[in-house]
């Protein structure tokens, strides 16, 4: 019965193995991870934009070559994540609308302008670099396909965070326009940066329950520290000054201490009044609809061959 059941389930978190698909699980369990996983397949999706309209204007063909493999990489992600929120019995195509439609969200980090190419390295050392200390604890997620997924997506993260500093450790060689440029984009995707990890923990809805069923395994603002904790010394090394006069050591906590994010503006952000948000939702419309005719081929195709079976 449904207390045993349950009982089952919350043996399984507590005892640090996996949720499977056809494990019985609380309807809030699946809503939520229905909710994340979602959201974090959307953000790649989305997250290919930025990056994306710098792929025909590469300084070289190396460049171009690793900036296509990343932008793929983050379609594949996408696709391996809308495949574990399949497992749940969500709805691709349902999922899609919601995200055209405004009723699911994706990472407010996209919505901000690739504005130079020193943007392309940022966004791979700051941003993958922040998804990589936001993802490397979802390996141990407790539910198994999304844990499982992002063992591989992991993987191909830190090639994106590498080829990412890699890029700027280059320019930051350059000349003085070039250093510039990588101060600039430091600049601008700093604080965004900080924001990806979410709203601070007391103003966290999600956090209490999905850190009690093991979905989340750190809280916003412990992976937020992490990240600002791995990156200062790559600062450092790479010779640019992040934009927060309160960053410095702590020895006490053993930790660096740094400046409140503007949590008004990922609010803003979040609600769809970010600098691009208008843009990047239409973009992913209207390669949806660009994409009507692959999908009814390939649904035609389909039924002919299951036509030909049955005959
Ligand atoms: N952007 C958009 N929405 C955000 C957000 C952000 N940066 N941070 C929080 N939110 C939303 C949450 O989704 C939630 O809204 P909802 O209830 O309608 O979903 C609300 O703000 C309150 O936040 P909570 O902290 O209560 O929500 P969560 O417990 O879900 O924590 C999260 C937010 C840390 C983003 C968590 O959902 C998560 O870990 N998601 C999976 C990882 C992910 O999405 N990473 C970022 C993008 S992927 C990426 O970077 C690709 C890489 O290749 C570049």
């Amino acid at each position: 019965d449904e207390r045993e059941l349950r009982a089952h389930f919350e043996e399984t978190v507590a005892a640090d193995r996996r949720v499977e698909p056809r494990d019985w699980m609380p309807e809030a369990y699946r809503a939520t991870l229905v909710r994340q996983i979602a959201q974090h397949a959307h953000s790649e999706i989305i997250g290919m934009q930025p990056e994306g309209d710098w792929i025909t204007r590469a300084p070289s063909l190396r460049r171009k070559a690793i900036l296509w493999a990343k932008v793929q990489d983050e379609a594949g992600h996408g696709l391996y994540l809308y495949g574990a929120a399949e497992t749940l019995g969500a709805d691709r195509d349902d999922l899609t609308r919601r995200l055209l439609e405004g009723r699911q969200k994706y990472s407010s980090i996209f919505n901000y302008p690739a504005a130079t190419f020193a943007d392309v390295g940022v966004i791979g050392w700051l941003v993958d670099g922040a998804a990589i200390c936001n993802q490397v604890p979802l390996c141990r997620s407790s539910y198994g396909p999304y844990a499982r997924a992002m063992v591989r997506v992991c993987k191909e993260e830190s090639f994106h965070q590498r080829q990412g500093y890699e890029l700027l450790w280059t320019m930051a060689r350059g000349t003085a326009a070039q250093r510039e440029m990588v101060q600039d984009a430091v600049d601008r995707w700093w604080w965004p940066s900080l924001m990806m990890f979410g709203p601070p923990d007391a103003a966290s809805p999600n956090s209490r329950r999905s850190m009690a069923w093991r979905i989340k395994r750190h809280s916003n603002d412990e992976l937020r520290q992490r990240f600002v904790d791995m990156t200062v010394p790559q600062a450092d090394r790479l010779g640019v000054t992040l934009p927060d006069p309160e960053l410095r050591w702590n020895e006490e906590r053993g930790h660096h201490d740094f400046g409140t994010p503007d949590f008004a503006e990922l609010a803003r952000v979040i609600g769809g009044d970010g600098p691009c948000n208008a843009e990047r939702v239409a973009r992913r419309t209207a390669a949806h609809e660009d994409g009507a005719w692959v999908r009814e081929a390939a649904v035609a195709h389909a039924q002919r061959r299951a036509r030909r079976t049955d005959d």
